[in-house]
């Protein structure tokens, strides 16, 4: 949590709505090295390139001595930094971030697949993928076509987005879903994902890892604003939740089978994060409902450091018991945790390749 990029910083500014957690993508590419590189016959070419939409933390992709590659911060809220080796991918946008040898970082705080989630205040992913194309061309000028269509070969491109494109006009209450029903709605927004993936594989990506959207309708802020349910999740939005997952899934297998080459791995991040949140005391929490820091029921509001206009806030003392630090965003320990399911789970949980297959591949 305290290692947030600028996009994460950007989201303290927007309205506590907008920073519901989840809404990010991150697109990380990496070229491996190959087996003949591991031998150390040649020097090894470290390349990450990570896209986001949301509050960020970077994602990284190194190499340790023995050679093999090990993610930094990884998935949507900041992974722990225990497979660290390589620094922190900045922001693409960062003043001074020129050369991107060790990856780009595209995320924007409060992004969604669709331009008009939290229009104004956010990147969003076409335009992320926009910014893809220009480093893409300074690489091809940089490296020649013949290392640049490697690199971004070999590079995995890791999204986690989606959440914001429901939970924001769902808690603006915005007439969005007077016009469209959930089904249509999921439509538009996969339509658009998956065109965007297209577009990378067309640019000769092949390597895509998905972090699935969590059930954000159980977040400390959507328990609290919860009308009617004083304990429950907000089931409208966990629906919606479910409905993308379920598309995504269908569309990941069909891609498999159009696209020549293409590889996944699609993280059941909805899963991992109930267990949690329902079961807190098997994965050694003890609080998985309300946050360690904020105001009010849950401590949904999010007033943490005594900031966002209330000046009122409790803190626990130990956050790594909580699954929640604040009111829409988990604890670094929680993040620790799915990090390491992402890099390393079984097929039941990241499927049909983890992170780490995918990498080696
Ligand atoms: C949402 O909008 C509808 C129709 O404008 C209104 O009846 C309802 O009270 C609003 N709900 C909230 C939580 O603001
Ligand atoms: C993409 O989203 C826009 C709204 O931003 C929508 O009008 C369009 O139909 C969507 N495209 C696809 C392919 O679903
Ligand atoms: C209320 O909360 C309970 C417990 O989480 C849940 O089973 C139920 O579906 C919720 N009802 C609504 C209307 O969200
Ligand atoms: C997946 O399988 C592992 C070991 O086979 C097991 O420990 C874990 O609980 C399973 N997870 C889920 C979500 O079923």
């Amino acid at each position: 949590m305290l290692a947030w990029s600028w996009a994460a910083l950007a989201s303290a500014s927007l309205s506590a709505l907008a920073s519901i957690r989840g809404r990010r993508v991150l697109l990380m590419a990496k070229a491996t090295r190959d087996k003949e590189e591991k031998k150390g016959k040649k020097r090894n070419l470290k390349k990450c390139i990570s896209f986001s939409g949301s509050m960020v933390d970077g994602a990284g992709g190194g190499e340790g001595e023995d050679g093999v590659g090990i993610l930094t911060r990884l998935g949507c809220e900041g992974f722990g930094s225990e497979y660290a080796k390589l620094p922190l991918i900045p922001p693409y946008k960062q003043p001074g971030n020129h050369h991107f040898i060790n990856g780009v970082n595209f995320a924007s705080a409060g992004a969604g697949v669709l331009v008009e989630t939290n229009q104004g205040l956010v990147i969003d992913l076409k335009t992320q993928l926009s910014y893809f194309k220009h480093v893409e061309r300074l690489l091809r000028e940089q490296l020649g076509d013949k290392e640049a269509n490697k690199l971004l070969s070999r590079a995995v491109y890791l999204f986690c987005i989606g959440g914001n494109d429901y939970a924001t006009p769902l808690v603006m209450n915005s007439t969005v879903f007077q016009s469209y029903s959930q089904q249509e709605y999921v439509e538009m927004v996969i339509g658009n994902f998956t065109a965007v993936i297209k577009e990378i594989y067309k640019e000769g990506g092949r390597k895509f890892g998905f972090f699935s959207l969590s059930p954000f309708g159980c977040l400390p802020v959507m328990r609290a604003l919860n009308p009617g349910n004083s304990s429950g999740c907000l089931e409208e939005l966990n629906d919606l939740v479910k409905l993308h997952n379920y598309a995504v899934s269908q569309v990941l297998q069909k891609l498999e089978k159009q696209l020549k080459g293409f590889i996944y791995s699609n993280f059941d991040s909805y899963t991992s994060s109930s267990e949690r949140t329902d079961n807190p005391s098997r994965y050694g929490f003890k609080e998985g409902k309300s946050a360690c820091c904020g105001w009010g029921p849950y401590r949904g509001i999010n007033s943490c450091g005594g900031k966002r206009g209330m000046k009122e806030y409790l803190l626990c003392h130990n956050p790594s018991e909580f699954v929640f630090f604040d009111s829409n965003h988990p604890s670094e320990m929680f993040n620790q945790q799915l990090a390491k399911l992402m890099w390393s789970g079984t097929p039941n949980t990241t499927w049909p390749y983890n992170l780490k297959a995918l990498f080696e591949v």
